[in-house]
């Protein structure tokens, strides 16, 4: 089973978010997937989403509400076969703490979909725009969970 670990900054909005996307989507195509998120930062360590963001989420039946909050650690580098960045910042400070010889795939969300205008998803935290991120994140699961059915 494919292990894949979703990382923004805080682990309350987006990381959460794509996490439990993806777990609807791949439980609807019967895709057998061990899913996690974190942060990059410790601000949130233990909370729960950030409540525009279950609301949001929950508008689309997508249930964000148990989860909760916990940093990226070394540990999550040989623990995880893809670990997927949500945006550049939060990209590079993964490849910061990768434990040397560490070779797991790391990847931008958005990398995913084809002609894609961005690549980062854009944090809702400031935008407050948390429908235009959850549509971005929709896109990039469904492109994601594509490319990993041609994988094999
Ligand atoms: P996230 O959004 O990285 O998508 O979880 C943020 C949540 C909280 C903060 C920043 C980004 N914060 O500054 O507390």
């Amino acid at each position: 089973m494919k292990r894949i670990l979703f990382v923004c900054l805080g682990n309350i909005c987006r990381s959460p978010a794509a996490e439990a996307v993806v777990r609807a989507k791949a439980g609807a195509a019967g895709q057998n997937l061990a899913l996690d998120s974190a942060g990059t930062s410790d601000w949130h360590v233990g909370d729960a989403p950030y409540p525009p963001m279950i609301a949001a989420a929950a508008a689309r039946g997508y249930d964000l509400a148990p989860l909760r909050a916990r940093q990226v650690r070394g540990a999550d580098f040989d623990g995880f076969d893809l670990i997927v960045a949500m945006d550049r910042a939060n990209l590079a400070a993964l490849e910061r703490l990768r434990p040397a010889g560490n070779v797991t795939p790391l990847r931008l969300f958005l990398e995913a979909v084809p002609g894609a205008e961005v690549d980062e998803v854009p944090d809702p935290y400031y935008t407050r725009d948390f429908d235009a991120t959850l549509d971005l994140i929709e896109k990039a699961a469904d492109a994601l969970l594509a490319t990993l059915a041609q994988a094999g």
